[in-house]
């Protein structure tokens, strides 16, 4: 991709799945990377140490102390945030009926408030920086269409999507880039905790996925840098849908 070499990039939730391979992805386009997750910091870094300028902190992106520190600990590693890959999420499955109201405030304090907070925070950095940077939302297909028994979830990711658009419109005049990327089905650890085994697995790929399989890490991991490099310099508030074609059966 072009433009990324060199370029400092966070990437909240670094430290598993989904953005722990955006985080190795940037490393090998060239860019210095700072990730935070609530654990797992210290073998990421381990990890990935070699591949290039990384640093890290733990923190829990929905307080907002929390996410003070990691976008000065984060200033302070890459001397500006350029990039922004505000990946950090939770789910977990609950039928409608059942959602507890502190069940619906757990979920949306990470997954909407949390990307609010690091959005916020990141920006406000960047326009007083005069940062010309690039912002990109972890949303989901969810945030598309209505999955059963992912009722906060599904409302977080809606949610991700509007406060995505309502970013470009406000920010593009300061030249920041801001877009969303929708994943469907991939195979993190997240998915592994919350899908009930092999084969529901195996049929859901059959039954949901045209291409027959689950999404990899590394895909969502490519379309984030996509949006995130000068290869994308005139997209801006879209959402980038990764899923295998799920979003396409009628
Ligand atoms: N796996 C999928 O199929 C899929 C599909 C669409 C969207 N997503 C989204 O992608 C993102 C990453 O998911 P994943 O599947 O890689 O999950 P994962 O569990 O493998 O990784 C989640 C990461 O987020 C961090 N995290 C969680 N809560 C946090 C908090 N409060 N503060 C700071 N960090 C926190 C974890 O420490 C971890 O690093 C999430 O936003 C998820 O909703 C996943």
């Amino acid at each position: 991709m072009r433009g990324l070499g060199g370029k400092g990039v966070l990437v909240t939730g670094g430290t598993s799945g989904i953005g722990k391979a955006t985080a190795r992805r940037f490393l090998e386009e060239g860019a210095r990377v700072f990730v935070c997750g609530l654990e797992g910091v210290a073998a990421t870094l381990t990890e990935l140490a070699g591949l290039g300028e990384i640093a890290g902190t733990a923190c829990d992106v929905s307080r907002e102390e929390d996410v003070a520190r990691l976008v000065t600990e984060a200033t302070g590693f890459l001397g500006a945030v350029d990039v922004l890959i505000n990946n950090a999420g939770t789910a977990w499955r609950e039928p409608f009926l059942e959602i507890t109201p502190a069940h619906w405030d757990a979920l949306m304090r990470v997954n909407l408030r949390g990307m609010f907070l690091v959005a916020q925070a990141v920006s406000r950095a960047m326009v007083a920086a005069g940062t010309r940077g690039a912002i990109v939302n972890m949303s989901s297909t969810n945030g598309l269409g209505g999955e059963a028994e992912y009722a906060h979830y599904n409302a977080s990711k809606g949610g991700v999507l509007l406060l995505t658009k309502t970013m470009a419109v406000e920010l593009g005049a300061h030249g920041i880039r801001v877009n969303a990327v929708c994943p469907g089905y991939i195979r993190t650890p997240l998915n592994a905790s919350i899908t009930p085994d092999d084969a529901f697995v195996a049929a859901y790929e059959r039954d949901h996925i045209p291409l027959g399989r689950a999404g990899h890490a590394d895909e969502v991991a490519a379309a984030y840098a996509f949006l995130a490099s000068d290869d994308a310099s005139f997209i801006h508030g879209a959402e980038l849908v990764v899923d295998g074609g799920q979003l396409a059966i009628m």
